[in-house]
């Protein structure tokens, strides 16, 4: 296939932020965008200087919401390289995010260039200091001017870049979540299982609430028995219980985290039991009250792996590892972040010199 990207980078560079750098506040001075249209297929690819893009009332995304985005990250290793973790696995999931919300898939090579390009281009964002990456943001919109409810027959793929520190304010150091039992994310058969924008507009009112009263994120439960753990917002989620890790398995709801794979592997290899299966809240309430539930964390790109602390269930308030990091969890974030940082070697491949 033949696929040029062209490059309008005429715009002068914007100043690097200053100090904390938070997370998805800033952005780069580039942009790449690039059209489908039915019949031609993908087409157009160009970067070009960040900021606003123009788009009709009618644009079928801002009515019925057909979007789909991936999250991945470039690193600056100590002598200056930048390094992806594991960007197939972003161009393959987005391509299942497509195909459930009857979108137009992105051939995965072409999908990498575009990222290795635009990630080129502003390779000077990178930002060095310990703890931070660029964060990679590649999402696709429907563009039709057109208000039927169908799939798009046009629409938009772009990448943003920002340069980032810790997802939560608390960095590494254990959250506290609360467990939703209102709301559900997502059903077998919807859409939880696709990074499409919907899932996160629906599960606002319950972060909001959850934030209100003091939490970080909320934990959800299974959407039919309302008993089964899924995932916490931004991220899947880990136990070790009595020495085992278990994990809830991927049913069609929980977003396959790649972090989440990449953990399983580590895990497995260093010689940890992970079983992937159904954990009920009350097999969990159970473990905390026995004194075998020894750590929980999250796994996610944006929040990389973040122990959970503190969990409340109703009235049940129930404190993990004396509200302190767990060596499993310090051990994961280590190695990962040593190999996606460049400080450690990558035995398996995962990542890839921009
Ligand atoms: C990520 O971890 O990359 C995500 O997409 C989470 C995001 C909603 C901030």
């Amino acid at each position: 296939m033949k696929f040029e990207i062209i490059r309008d980078i005429s715009a002068p560079k914007k100043p690097k932020p200053q100090g904390e750098l938070g997370f998805g506040r800033y952005f780069t001075d580039h942009m790449l965008v690039m059209n489908y249209t039915e019949g031609k297929g993908w087409h157009d690819a160009r970067i070009v200087p960040y900021g606003p893009i123009t788009l009709e009332p009618s644009s079928m995304v801002l009515h019925y919401g057909q979007e789909v985005f991936e999250g991945l990250k470039a690193y600056r290793t100590a002598d200056g390289r930048v390094l992806l973790f594991r960007p197939e696995q972003n161009a393959r999931r987005m391509n299942a995010s497509n195909r459930r919300l009857c979108m137009p898939e992105i051939d995965e090579d072409v999908w990498v260039s575009c990222v290795k390009a635009i990630v080129a281009e502003d390779r000077d964002w990178v930002p060095a200091e310990e703890g931070t990456s660029l964060y990679i943001r590649p999402f696709i919109f429907a563009t039709d001017p057109f208000l039927g409810v169908r799939s798009s027959h046009t629409y938009q793929f772009m990448i943003i870049l920002s340069p980032v520190g810790s997802y939560y304010p608390e960095g590494i150091q254990p959250v506290k979540i609360y467990i939703e039992s209102e709301y559900v994310r997502a059903v077998k058969g919807g859409t939880g299982l696709a990074k499409c924008g919907g899932n996160y507009a629906a599960s606002i009112r319950s972060q909001s609430n959850a934030h209100a009263k003091g939490y970080t994120q909320v934990l959800w439960l299974d959407g039919v028995e309302r008993k089964y753990i899924e995932e916490v917002g931004t991220m899947n989620v880990f136990f070790k219980i009595a020495g085992e890790i278990v994990t809830p398995a991927l049913e069609g709801s929980i977003l396959p985290g790649i972090t989440r794979d990449s953990a399983i592997r580590l895990l497995r290899d260093k010689g940890y039991t992970v079983t992937e299966r159904r954990i009920s809240i009350d097999e969990l309430v159970e473990a905390s009250d026995n004194g075998s539930l020894e750590e929980m964390f999250g796994t996610g790109t944006a929040a990389v792996i973040s122990p959970v602390g503190e969990l409340q269930i109703g009235e049940k308030h129930i404190v993990i590892n004396d509200g302190k990091i767990g060596s499993t969890a310090q051990w994961i974030y280590d190695t990962l972040t040593g190999m996606q940082w460049g400080k450690i070697a990558d035995p398996y491949g995962w990542t890839v010199e921009v």
